[in-house]
């Protein structure tokens, strides 16, 4: 191929289209896999999120696409995640006046331009050689809310240094207490504006993909904020053994967030409530927030899809704490839906990995900017101007 086409990437779309320039994908590339050496493909090509997951999986290597794309044993919470909202239907109004969209929402106090942040992804490298600082700048640009993972490979002091844009920072809670409490206070320092705790990883769930694809950190990528301790480098997977990892502390109890409150003044948040009761916990405990989310089904196959479980939280813990999803989210018509069930706002998380694996941080603001522009158009499609003004009438009963 001489020349890169969106067209031969849409069609390739497989381990045996085009490698890209980047070094790391190369470098981490099966060793059969031709990697021609050709440019990222413009993003301005790609105009859905579709277009850009197409193009990920030919640009990204068969690791690095298998880590990202796949989720727990047979992927059945993945499809249904998405499935979910395909099943909600929108219901349009007519002759309203919907000359000026408003998407601006409060969150912990503080005005977002719009609804949708960046989830926590590990291992960004994987997907471009800059990483979470292509990311950063591509949130910069869209405005972004971008939530930063324990287990990024460029450290949450070096991504906050290039942020115009808030940042929160996730928290994987490690076995080692004093390491915890230095992570948090490292976050603070850093200007991190809230602390989100992952609470549905207590065990990682079987992922056959990363597995089969014999995912490990290649040479050269590192989880930053764990530099200097044995966990910083290789696999993240329990050896066949266990069902433990060492990077996560399986102890992890409602006590711990008590004690992790009482250690930071940074408002928060616990991302990985699936069950209202545990919602209905998490609000007494006085918790800023709680995000609904099942890992982007990484961890418990057939758990039902975040979408149908927000409804159920709502009934719940509405109006005592905000309420986020994310799963599953690939159109405006999904964000739109989740707001009329409830949610404060949403998160996406493959979507934004797949614009960074195309075209680096334009592509992560692509991404955004898409969603952005189909949540506006379905919101005066359904006569909706401004958040405040979304409820569950949207929803065609
Ligand atoms: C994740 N997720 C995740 N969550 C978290 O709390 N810490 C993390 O480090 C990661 N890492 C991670 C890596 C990758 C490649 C994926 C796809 C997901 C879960 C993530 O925050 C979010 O819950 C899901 O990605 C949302 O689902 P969608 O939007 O990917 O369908």
């Amino acid at each position: 191929m001489a020349e890169w086409s969106i067209a031969a990437v849409l069609k390739t779309a497989g381990p045996q289209g085009p490698g890209g320039s980047n070094p790391s994908l190369s470098a981490i590339s099966s060793p059969g896999m031709k990697c021609p050496l050709m440019p990222f493909p413009n993003s301005k090509d790609l105009f859905d999120i579709p277009d850009f997951e197409r193009a990920a999986k030919a640009v990204m290597s068969p690791m690095a696409w298998a880590y990202v794309a796949g989720a727990a044993a047979d992927e059945i919470t993945l499809r249904w995640n998405h499935e979910a909202y395909e099943h909600l239907r929108l219901a349009a109004r007519a002759l309203v006046d919907v000359s000026k969209i408003d998407t601006r929402v409060t969150l912990l106090g503080r005005e977002l331009a719009y609804p949708i942040l960046l989830a926590p992804t590990a291992y960004q490298k994987l997907a471009h050689p800059d990483g979470e600082l292509a990311t950063v700048k591509g949130a910069n640009s869209a405005e972004a809310t971008m939530v930063v993972s324990t287990m990024s490979t460029v450290s949450m002091e070096d991504i906050a240094s290039s942020a115009t844009t808030p940042l929160w920072f996730q928290l994987y809670v490690q076995p080692d207490q004093a390491f915890t409490q230095d992570l948090v206070a490292r976050a603070e320092a850093a200007g991190y504006q809230a602390l989100v705790v992952t609470v549905d990883t207590p065990v990682l769930g079987p992922r056959y993909q990363e597995l089969r694809a014999g995912f490990t950190l290649p040479a050269g990528i590192e989880r930053a904020n764990l530099r200097g301790r044995a966990t910083s480098t290789g696999s993240h997977r329990p050896t066949e053994a266990t069902i433990y990892s060492q990077t996560l502390d399986s102890r992890l109890t409602w006590k711990d967030i008590d004690w992790l409150r009482s250690i930071t003044k940074l408002p928060v948040l616990l991302k990985g409530i699936q069950n209202p009761d545990d919602a209905d916990k998490a609000a007494q405990s006085g918790v800023a927030g709680i995000i609904v989310s099942n890992h982007g089904a990484r961890n418990l196959d057939t758990s039902p899809a975040t979408i149908d479980v927000l409804p159920r939280v709502i009934a719940k813990v509405g109006g005592k704490t905000p309420v986020l999803v994310d799963g599953g989210i690939r159109r405006g018509t999904d964000v739109l839906k989740a707001l009329a069930l409830g949610a404060s706002a949403v998160l996406i998380g493959r979507p934004y990995i797949y614009g960074l694996a195309v075209d680096g941080a334009n592509g992560v603001a692509s991404v955004v900017n898409i969603l952005r522009r189909e949540l506006e158009s379905a919101m005066a499609l359904c006569g909706r101007t401004s958040i405040p003004s979304i409820d569950s009438s949207v929803i065609w009963k």
